[in-house]
């Protein structure tokens, strides 16, 4: 019985750490911002403003048609990004993740960061 209490905690934080390694980062965004349309969804012109701000500010890293370099730098061409909502990439942009690379676009506008994902979802 002892040892089986003490083994309790062990299991626990073990899956813990699986369950947070395999959780998508798109179930971290808060339920606001998952939820969000993209005001600007739509118009050609949108389009066309999100692929100046991807050549200006993405291309660097995720290369011609947003390919990926097929190392760190993911395609933006995936699954992963299909089943987000334009919510959740916008909050991404914003948070960033430095720690893998990925800088915070908090310094675009609202509406440069809504142009590109609508770029995206044009490439899709
Ligand atoms: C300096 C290189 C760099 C630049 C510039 C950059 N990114 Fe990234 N991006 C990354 C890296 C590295 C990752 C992977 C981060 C990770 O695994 O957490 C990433 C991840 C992402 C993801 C998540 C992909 C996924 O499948 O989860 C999105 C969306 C994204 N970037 C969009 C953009 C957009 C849009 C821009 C331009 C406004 C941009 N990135 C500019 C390096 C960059």
């Amino acid at each position: 019985m002892r040892l089986r209490l003490a083994i309790l905690p062990i299991l626990l934080s073990v899956s813990l750490v699986v369950a947070a390694a395999f959780s998508s980062r798109w179930q971290q965004v808060p339920e606001n911002d998952h939820s969000r349309p993209n005001p600007l969804a739509g118009t050609p012109q949108t389009v066309a403003a999100g692929a100046l701000v991807y050549r200006d500010h993405c291309l660097q890293c995720h290369r011609t048609n947003a390919e990926g370099d097929g190392h760190k730098r993911p395609s933006l061409r995936s699954d992963g990004i299909r089943s987000a909502s334009d919510g959740d990439i916008e909050w991404f942009l914003r948070q960033g993740d430095l720690g893998h690379g990925m800088p915070s676009w908090s310094s675009l506008s609202e509406a440069q960061r809504w142009q590109v994902i609508s770029w995206l979802r044009s490439i899709q």
